[in-house]
């Protein structure tokens, strides 16, 4: 197997593609079709959407005109981050599945503890009405496994304390340099699989020397670099591309950082400081 079909197992026994293809900020209609079709033309099993996006129906017919069995694909999507309320979030869970129109969602995130325009604010029992809503499409089993995006700490302990399904990934910002070591450590102590969104700082870090130092002694590319980082600390990355040799290299990851690359990564400060990070997030 390669690394495009190698599996992370999640706490509920699913098991995830290593890499997903991420689709935040390509366009609806051919842009999101043509990305999806090339990549998984490249071989990614894996792709990651969410109805905030407004891609969720390329994404959907893209798979479907691929002709790869539903079962040896990996979708995720999430829930808008203003869902708060459970009729709401049952709402937008159903259109979700309707714009996607694959059957089922292997993976449902809630977006984020917060709406976008108010990030940072406390939303405990928004988030518990949400998560419900959530749970009972995980009972019906439309929705594979559920987990969050975004969520410190705080919003972590919430709902393990008072939902009934616990959360099998939180997705959140991770590049080298910037790894949340707080929520990330509290997340896999907790039975999560921590997934990397923007692991290359959406292009900003690419330009780093440290990391370009390394991508050299290995003659591959600094996100090539960037994606291992995530794959050897045992965090799943989400690389976005439209360019198709950019899905190509980010496909190609068969090639081992040493210990002491590692370690040098694991030690950098922030590889693209001026990117923006959320608030919470730290
Ligand atoms: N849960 C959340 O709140 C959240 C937030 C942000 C992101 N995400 C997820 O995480 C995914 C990835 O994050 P992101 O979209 O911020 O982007 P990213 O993967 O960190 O970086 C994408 C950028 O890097 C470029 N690129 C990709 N591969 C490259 C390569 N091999 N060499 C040189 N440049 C390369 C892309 O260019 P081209 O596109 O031009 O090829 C694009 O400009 C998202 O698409 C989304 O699925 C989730």
């Amino acid at each position: 197997m390669g690394i495009l079909t190698d599996t992370f197992t999640l706490s509920n026994s699913t098991e995830i593609p290593k890499v997903g293809f991420g689709t935040w900020q390509v366009p609806d209609g051919k842009a999101t079709y043509d990305a999806v079709r090339t990549a998984l033309d490249v071989g990614y099993r894996h792709i990651d959407t969410a109805h905030g996006y407004g891609n969720e129906a390329s994404v959907g017919r893209a798979v479907r005109d691929s002709g790869i069995a539903r079962e040896d694909l990996f979708i995720t999507s999430k829930l808008p981050a203003d869902a708060k309320t459970h009729d709401l979030a049952a709402t937008r869970r159903d259109e979700s599945l309707t714009n996607l129109d694959l059957g089922w969602i292997d993976l449902y995130l809630v977006h984020a503890p917060w709406p976008w325009d108010r990030i940072a604010t406390r939303h405990d029992q928004g988030n518990l009405d949400a998560w419900r809503a959530l749970e009972e499409g995980y009972g019906d089993g439309t929705l594979k496994a559920i987990g969050i995006s975004n969520f410190d700490v705080h919003d972590m302990e919430n709902l393990l304390a008072h939902g009934d399904v616990a959360p099998v990934v939180n997705q959140i910002q991770y590049y080298v340099g910037f790894t949340e070591p707080v929520i990330t450590s509290f997340a896999q102590e907790h039975g999560m699989l921590v997934e990397a969104y923007s692991p290359l700082a959406t292009g900003d870090m690419l330009g780093n020397a440290d990391v370009a130092a390394v991508a050299e002694a290995h003659g591959v590319s600094a996100a090539q670099v960037a994606l291992r980082f995530c794959l050897q600390n045992g965090i799943l990355p989400l690389p976005k591309a439209v360019g198709p040799e950019h899905i190509r290299d980010n496909a190609e990851l068969d090639f081992e950082l040493t210990a002491d690359e590692m370690t040098t990564l694991n030690a950098l400060a922030d590889t693209a400081p001026s990117h923006y990070h959320n608030p919470t997030q730290g």
